[in-house]
């Protein structure tokens, strides 16, 4: 059986455990996409001394492998304003593409959280979720989190400069699909989000 469940939406708004929520309760793989892109930005990051040059991080989108996502450095937020940067080249997606889609299309159904899976990497998914929450819900969910020291006004203003960066590029920008359900979860538990979001996967399985 092939079903995709493509769940967008900006970051530390729940998608990654609404996901991995959704993925263990119906036994479907789970694709964290985010990941891919922090990976390339962090490689890119670290080969270039701390500069991120454009064509090397093509290259290394190109040989990336499923080990590089295990790295342990990519979950700062310093990954994932890399990540953001690199996300925004249209060959760094290009090259990421091919291996989202493949996994998208595995038996046994499949959940990809990201930014574009909805409108570009699966269009035609199954089920579509938008997810968001208010900035300062989100802030303060990722702030408590991260606990690195960083301020709750800094963690604030690193969302909104990634938001702004990943809305507002011209390859795939995060937006919700047409026909994504929009999940708010600024006031909505992650259980009812999960208990909502499990409804319309039912309705289409
Ligand atoms: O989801 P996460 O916060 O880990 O994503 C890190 C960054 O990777 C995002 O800010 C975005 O720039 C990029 N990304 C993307 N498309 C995806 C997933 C992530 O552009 N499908």
């Amino acid at each position: 059986m092939k079903f995709t469940v493509a769940v967008d939406g900006p970051a530390a708004a729940g998608k990654g455990t609404i996901s991995r929520r959704l993925s263990n309760d119906f036994g479907f793989r789970y694709l964290d996409t985010g990941l891919l892109y922090r990976a390339v930005g962090v490689i890119a990051l670290h080969d270039g001394q701390g500069v991120l040059d454009p064509h090397w991080a093509v290259e290394i989108a190109r040989r990336l492998t499923e080990d590089d996502m295990d790295r342990d450095d990519l979950r700062t937020s310093r990954a994932g304003q890399a990540a953001s940067k690199v996300a925004a080249l249209p060959e760094v997606r290009e090259a990421l593409l091919e291996f989202q889609r493949a996994f998208a299309r595995r038996e046994g159904g499949a959940v990809l959280d990201g930014r574009d899976i909805g409108t570009v990497i699966c269009p035609d998914a199954d089920v579509k979720l938008f997810v968001t929450a208010s900035d300062e819900v989100r802030a303060a969910r990722r702030h408590a989190e991260l606990n690195n020291g960083q301020s709750f006004e800094q963690v604030l203003a690193d969302l909104q400069a990634r938001d702004a960066r990943d809305a507002g590029r011209d390859t795939a920008p995060m937006v919700a699909a047409g026909d994504a359900h929009l999940l708010d979860t600024t006031k909505l538990s992650i259980d009812a989000a999960v208990e909502q979001a499990t409804a319309w996967i039912n309705e289409r399985l």
